[in-house]
């Protein structure tokens, strides 16, 4: 028998399996409905838009759209997403913006050109668990701050930073996904995010700025993306996944051009370039002003069941001490907080006996540490699925 332990890089000796990705193959058993993933309705994808996009280009463009392209992106597309940035207030030149293949990779980049092994990064308690991931293939120490009502606790993570600087450990950057966040639901109130602006000025740092959810808010107003407050110090990453489709695997990283500039040498070793027939036809499906209807139609549609969810926690829960759940504004997802003896993980075994699944709430914790959370997603159940697997969840809660 080879040891193949022993060809392994320390990078690689480390990785661990992501537990979301355990978990839904569990969840996958006929019968059982989950809240676990963070997929996006089916029923929202454009397939006959994009179907009609895809002849057409494919009668004019073929040969060219199935060729490599440029590592920086399709230009068309990066044209769009400029003007589509610029919508929301923020002006980038093209050497700005680089089309990624999904933000999962944007993490993955941001891991490559910034973090040595060992290296300091600031997150809140809970975060993204990919985030998780791609920065501990890189050995980073992962440093978590808790999260309140309107984001991170900025006076902990000043404290924490100060700390760090004094061992001569520098943290390098903060990571924050600002708008809806993935777990909690939670965004960064303006206040804080001009906070954060000040701390990362003050300790030199950067802010890694993970946005997917932006663009989906159900109500109230939009908070002013981190890039558009500090040019300077902030990468941010969007992706197509949540707010089109995240099968065409399509993203973009924008920031200071020789940080973007920079990504783009790490990536052209990772992949050479994002799929070029994909972004045609994304360009194409902005070009033709669909992106913004298309959001529009998701935030309709998740809007109602986000209500819909919370109304059925508000009628099924029991009434216990220090059982809450977060209401968030828009995004994919809520976070539920189960009294402090109480364990999601035991529990999950409980939950699929009774054809239910969730996230356990330790998944989002650098540390792995957090016990009686769980992420539930509302997103991707239908709403005769989300009355009886909210009943469920409360039984299966009761019976603790
Ligand atoms: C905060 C956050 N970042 C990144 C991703 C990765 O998404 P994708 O690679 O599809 O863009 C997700 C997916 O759920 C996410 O929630």
């Amino acid at each position: 028998m080879i040891n193949y332990e022993q060809f392994y890089s320390a990078n690689a000796a480390g990785m661990k399996k992501s537990i979301i990705r355990e978990l839904l193959k569990l969840t996958g058993k006929p019968g059982i409905i989950s809240f676990a993933g963070g997929l996006p309705a089916p029923d929202m994808f454009p397939v006959q838009e994009i179907t009609e996009i895809v002849s057409d280009l494919m009668a004019r463009e073929g040969e060219k759209i199935l060729q490599y392209g440029p590592t920086e992106g399709y230009t068309p597309l990066r044209e769009e997403l400029l003007q589509y940035m610029k919508r929301q207030g923020v002006e980038l030149s093209i050497d700005q913006l680089v089309v990624i293949t999904s933000s999962q990779q944007g993490l993955d980049l941001v891991g490559k050109i910034f973090v040595n092994r060992g290296d300091v990064i600031m997150m809140s308690k809970p975060t993204y668990v990919g985030a998780i991931q791609a920065f501990n293939s890189y050995s980073a120490h992962m440093c978590g701050i808790e999260i309140e009502d309107d984001g991170i606790d900025t006076g902990m993570l000043e404290r924490e930073i100060k700390k760090f600087i004094a061992e001569n450990r520098k943290p390098k950057f903060i990571y924050l996904v600002p708008d809806f966040q993935n777990p909690s639901g939670i965004t960064v109130s303006l206040e804080k995010r001009k906070e954060l602006i000040r701390i990362a000025e003050k300790y030199d740092l950067l802010i890694v700025e993970d946005s997917p959810y932006k663009q989906l808010r159900f109500e109230g107003e939009h908070e002013p993306s981190f890039i558009s407050l500090n040019s300077e110090r902030v990468v941010s990453l969007y992706t197509f996944s949540k707010i089109l489709l995240p099968g065409f695997r399509l993203g973009w990283m924008v920031g200071p051009e020789s940080l973007v500039q920079k990504a783009v040498i790490a990536k052209q070793a990772v992949d050479l370039c994002a799929p070029p027939f994909n972004q045609a036809v994304f360009a194409e499906f902005m070009k033709k002003g669909l992106l913004e209807k298309q959001v529009a139609k998701i935030i309709t549609a998740y809007r109602e069941k986000r209500d819909f969810m919370l109304a059925k926690l508000d009628r099924y829960m029991p009434d216990l001490e220090g059982l809450k759940w977060t209401r968030p504004q828009g995004g994919l997802f809520l976070w539920l907080t189960l009294p402090g003896h109480m364990d999601t993980t035991e529990m999950f075994t409980d939950a699929l006996e009774k054809n239910v699944a969730y996230v356990i709430g330790s998944a989002f914790d650098p540390e792995g540490k957090e016990r009686n959370t769980m992420r539930l997603n509302f997103s991707f159940a239908s709403k005769e699925q989300i009355d009886q697997g909210i009943k469920r969840l409360a039984e299966v809660i009761k019976n603790r």
